[in-house]
């Protein structure tokens, strides 16, 4: 039987909460005997991660144009994909993967002004078709985010191109990962991050335990 397994994505602003509760999933779903790969965009692969850094971190001069950073972003995403993605669902295993094609939509489509529907149709190249089984959006107002990632910026101190853009840049990115949400509610699961780290956490556990999809998922695992 052609085994198959779960592609959970984590999407939101810098600062919501991605890797924390990315740590915390997996610890709980490990404790249902549930292993998982961890795995972030830009990046996952070793290619990807070297155009990651040319995606957010570039310092200038010259200006990356928007088509420019959409199509380096889908060409790490198709590399991951191709690479780490679709080998871990064939085995059958749980992909947490933090920000996938709905930033691309967000920030490229929607704040970089390039539209839904180009990033969409490059959305699906560059992953072959395959959706995330689930999406977890994790919203918090962009002010929020910055006041929980000020200190990391400050210890870390690299330039990040999106980070140092405005506060409407980052409205308009909240204002598409809600539409998108509001769009798929079946794919889409919208947690308050502005709320104790914990709290999200049970939350999140509980919907995704519930669902028919991740259900059955678990059930032909273990029948095997
Ligand atoms: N619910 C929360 N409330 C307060 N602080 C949080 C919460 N979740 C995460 N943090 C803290 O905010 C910072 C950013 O969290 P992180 O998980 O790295 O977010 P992201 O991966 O989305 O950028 C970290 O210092 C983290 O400890
Ligand atoms: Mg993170």
């Amino acid at each position: 039987m052609k085994k198959n397994g779960y592609f959970i994505t984590f999407e939101g602003p810098e600062g919501s909460g991605k890797s924390t509760q990315i740590r915390m999933l997996a610890d709980a779903l490990l404790k249902l005997g549930v292993r998982c790969l961890i795995t972030r965009e830009p990046g996952g692969t070793d290619f990807a991660e070297k155009l990651r850094a040319l995606i957010k971190n570039y310092p200038g001069p010259e200006t990356i144009h928007p088509e420019t950073e959409l199509l380096l972003i889908e060409a790490a995403r198709a590399q991951h994909v191709a690479e780490k993605i679709l080998p871990a669902l064939a085995e059958g295993k749980v992909v947490l993967c933090d920000r996938f094609t709905d930033s691309s939509s967000a920030y490229q489509g929607a704040a970089r002004g390039l539209g839904l529907e180009a990033v969409a149709r490059l959305n699906a190249f560059a992953t072959r078709g395959r959706l995330p089984d689930v999406t977890i959006l994790l919203d918090l107002p962009p002010q929020r985010g910055f006041a929980r990632t000020r200190k990391r910026q400050e210890t870390q101190g690299e330039f990040d191109r999106f980070e140092v853009e405005d506060l409407e840049f980052h409205r308009q990115v909240r204002q598409a990962f809600l539409a998108l949400a509001a769009a798929e509610p079946e794919r889409f699961l919208v947690a308050d991050a502005d709320r104790e780290q914990e709290s999200v956490h049970q939350e999140l556990l509980a919907k995704l335990t519930a669902r028919q999809d991740f259900l059955r998922f678990q059930a032909e695992r273990i029948g095997k």
